[in-house]
């Protein structure tokens, strides 16, 4: 057995006396796609922020291909493959494609110039494996379709050569076809090995993309399975009660 390329191991984190995460245990696999559930306040952008290193955990342990890491800084999550695009993006309106691509992380000559070329060809190269109809990088990419946008975080992910991929939210602002567009990048990160954590409040999106699913209230993991062995209404029984009422239902 091949071991998590993730495991959350009872990991906590509290604000003031409101438990935010609690005792999670969670695993994500090489090449899956993890469906992270639950209502506002379950505690998904916690667990988030743990993983991220944008608000490390209390308590608990995360291992990375079952060596315990420490996480305090997102420089940390960065290091260990680490990457998150948040549900605005981050990206810089004004700026071409490859300067997004490379924010805050730019290559530069010998000279200590930007290496504009390089940056272009680096750009485009990644392009190519996940969205080659995005062929015009000198846009602003303020100019550029919704599901384009994606495209750019998710290559800025590539670049520095993600293993773990968490994305918060990546359809909330697009159309039908956008999605399907994101459900496509999607299937090719799987199939270069990238575990994928996928958050969301919308149940039929995680359903449309996900391997497993795992659902959050008051800061508790209230059940997981692979998708296949769940239907939408226990799911939604899920998030609502935190349990499933009536103990083990047949699927529907
Ligand atoms: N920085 C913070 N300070 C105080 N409370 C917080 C903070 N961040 C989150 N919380 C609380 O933790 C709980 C979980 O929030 P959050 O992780 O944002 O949930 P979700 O992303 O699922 O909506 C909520 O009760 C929220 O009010
Ligand atoms: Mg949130």
């Amino acid at each position: 057995m091949t071991a998590a390329r993730v495991a959350l191991c009872g990991v906590s984190k509290a604000f003031g006396g409101v438990v935010a995460v609690d005792a999670v245990n969670l695993e994500l696999t090489a090449g899956e796609v993890l469906g992270l559930l639950g209502h506002n306040g379950a505690g998904k952008s916690t667990l988030v922020k743990m993983l991220s290193g944008a608000d490390p955990c209390d308590r608990g342990e995360i291992r990375i291909d079952d060596q315990p890491v420490s996480i305090r800084t997102p420089r940390d999550a960065r290091r260990l493959g680490i990457e998150t695009i948040y549900q605005d993006l981050a990206l810089a309106d004004n700026l071409p494609v490859p300067a997004n691509v490379f924010l805050g992380r730019e290559r530069t000559t010998r000279f200590g110039r930007l290496d504009e070329a390089a940056m272009e060809r680096a750009t485009r190269d990644v392009l190519e494996r996940l969205n080659p109809a995005l062929s015009d990088l000198h846009r602003p990419v303020g100019q550029l379709s919704g599901g384009q946008r994606q495209s750019v975080a998710i290559a800025r992910a590539l670049l520095f050569e993600a293993r773990v991929l968490i994305m918060d939210e990546p359809t909330a602002a697009l159309g039908p076809q956008e999605t399907g567009q994101v459900a496509e990048q999607i299937e090719r990160l799987k199939g270069e090995g990238i575990a994928i954590l996928l958050v969301s409040h919308d149940l039929h999106d995680v359903f449309d993309l996900s391997d497993r699913i795992a659902v959050l209230k008051n800061g508790r993991l209230v059940g997981h399975g692979p998708r296949e062995a769940l239907s939408r209404e226990r799911v939604l029984e899920m998030i609502i009660a935190g349990s499933v009422v009536g103990g083990d239902l047949p699927p529907r």
